[in-house]
C-alpha cells in the first residue's frame, strides 16, 4: 500500500522523521510530499526542503521512502495520481486535532476512496514544530536533536546572518 505524508517541512524536524520511520514500517511505499501551504512564507525553498528530507531519509536507511514536491493542485488529486490509498498525518497534541480533523474530512469529501491515517509522534517530540526550530535557530539557540543531524549545519547557516542582524539591532537600540 502506498502512503503519502504531506507537509510544509520547513525544515524537516526530528518529529517529522519519527513519523516517516513509523510510516515506512507500516506501508510498502511512502511518498513524503513537500507541499505549498499558501498561508505560510517558507524559510527554505521547495528544492532545499526536498533535499533536506532526502538526506535525512537516506541517513536513517529508509529504502521504501521517496521524496517529492508539488506546488499546484489538490493533495487528493496528487495522491490518486500516485496510486496512493492513504494520507499520513502526524499528531502531536490535542491542539493539532481541530485543523487536521477539518482537512481529513474535506479530503474525504473530495475523494472518498482515500483514507487519512493519524500517527502519534514519540512523546519527546510532542512540543516540536518547524516554526519553533526556526525561532530557536534565529535567536542563536541550540537545535541539536530537534532536527536530523544531517541537516543541522544547513539550518544553522540559514539563520546565522539573521542572528548577527538581530544582535546589531539590539546594540543600535541600546
Ligand atoms: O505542514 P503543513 O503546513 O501543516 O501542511 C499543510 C498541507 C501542505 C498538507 C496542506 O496545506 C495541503 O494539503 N495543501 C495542498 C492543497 C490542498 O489540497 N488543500 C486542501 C486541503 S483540505
Amino acid at each position: 500500500m502506498i502512503a503519502v505524508y504531506p507537509g510544509s517541512f520547513d525544515p524537516i524536524t526530528s518529529g517529522h522523521l519519527d513519523i516517516i520511520e513509523r510510516s515506512s514500517a507500516l506501508y510498502s511505499e511512502v511518498i513524503v510530499l513537500v507541499a505549498v501551504n499558501p498561508s505560510k512564507k517558507p524559510a527554505f525553498n521547495l528544492e532545499q526542503r526536498v533535499d533536506m528530507i532526502e538526506r535525512s531519509v537516506h541517513a536513517a536507511g529508509l529504502n521504501n521512502v521517496r521524496v517529492e514536491s508539488f506546488s499546484v493542485g489538490l493533495l487528493v488529486d496528487y495522491v490518486e495520481q500516485s496510486r496512493g490509498q492513504v494520507i499520513v498525518k502526524g499528531l502531536r497534541a490535542v491542539s493539532d486535532f481541530e485543523y487536521e480533523f477539518q482537512m481529513a474530512l474535506l479530503n474525504r469529501r473530495l475523494k472518498p476512496g482515500i483514507e487519512t491515517v493519524f500517527l502519534m509522534t514519540a512523546s519527546e517530540y510532542s512540543y516540536l514544530s518547524s516554526s519553533i526550530v526556526k525561532e530557536i535557530a534565529r535567536l542563536g539557540g541550540q537545535i541539536e536533536g530537534l532536527v536530523p543531524d544531517t541537516i543541522l549545519e544547513q539550518v544553522r547557516e540559514r539563520f546565522a546572518g539573521l542572528q548577527a542582524t538581530a544582535g546589531a539591532q539590539l546594540v543600535e537600540r541600546s
